[in-house]
């Protein structure tokens, strides 16, 4: 069998990394237009650091929980029997990663990573980013950004993410509200392909009439005691 899993923040909500729609979450907090665009940090990259050197922070502190080891662990199982499980995350941290999950399709980028404006070069960072720290590859100062994909912005890795719906014989979404596209119309992309639709969130997320089953709950709960029927 080969399963399609799409996580969201929730997924990461009981490792203390914050979500974003939530009441508490982190778009409750800080606006996002001055803060997620590129225009964003074209016009002040000091406020934008500061808000991703935070999360950073936070992140490093952070541990996987039982969700993310579920995930790891069912990756191993269906592989052992001959299927894969393929997990895109609109997640920025590397908590499945830290779980053990071997490949993981980060749509949305990664926080422990930047970019160079200037030559393009993906480095691996879990230091604050200042608006004069140097690349590491062309020398240049001042060109930094975290490599993550912001409003207005493509995510990345779609044409492997569609390839994989199309292959895939069950579609799981966790812990997303199914608010920002893309990511939001891969369940519609299943159920034309065919394939059976799950949810697993906190609570009926905004796509919850497109998914044939769900389960409601916290991911430390829910997520475990699905894969264990998967498994099984
Ligand atoms: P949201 O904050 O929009 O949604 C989080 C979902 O997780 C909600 O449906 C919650 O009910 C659910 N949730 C909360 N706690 C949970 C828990 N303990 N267990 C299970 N579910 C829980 O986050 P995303 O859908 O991931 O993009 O947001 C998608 C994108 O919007 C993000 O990648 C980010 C954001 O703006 C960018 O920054 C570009």
């Amino acid at each position: 069998m080969n399963v399609f899993v799409l996580t969201g923040a929730g997924v990461s909500a009981e490792s203390g990394l914050g979500t974003f729609r939530d009441k508490d979450g982190l778009w409750a907090r800080f606006d996002p237009m001055k803060l997620a665009t590129p225009e964003a940090f074209a016009r002040d990259p000091r406020t934008v650091h500061a808000f991703y050197n935070m999360r950073r922070r936070n992140l490093l502190a952070a541990t996987p929980n039982e969700a993310h080891q579920a995930l790891a662990r069912l990756e191993h199982a269906l592989a052992e029997r001959g299927g894969s499980l393929f997990l895109c995350t609109q997640n920025i941290d590397d908590l499945h990663e830290q779980a053990g999950s071997r490949h993981v399709v980060h749509m949305h980028g990664e926080l422990l990573k930047t970019r160079c404006i200037a030559c393009d070069a993906v480095t691996g960072w879990r230091e604050d980013l200042t608006v004069d720290t140097a690349c590491p590859h062309c020398r240049r100062a001042g060109r930094l950004r975290p490599h993550v994909v912001w409003f207005g912005e493509m995510p990345l890795f779609m044409d492997e993410i569609y390839g994989a719906l199309g292959r895939a014989d069950l579609f799981v979404a966790i812990g997303t509200s199914g608010s920002v596209y893309p990511a939001a119309g891969f369940v519609a992309e299943a159920r034309a392909n065919g394939i059976r639709t799950c949810e697993l969130n906190l609570e009926p997320s905004d796509n919850a009439a497109l998914f044939d089953d769900a389960r409601y709950g916290p991911a430390g709960v829910v997520v475990p005691a699905w894969t264990a029927i998967v498994m099984a």
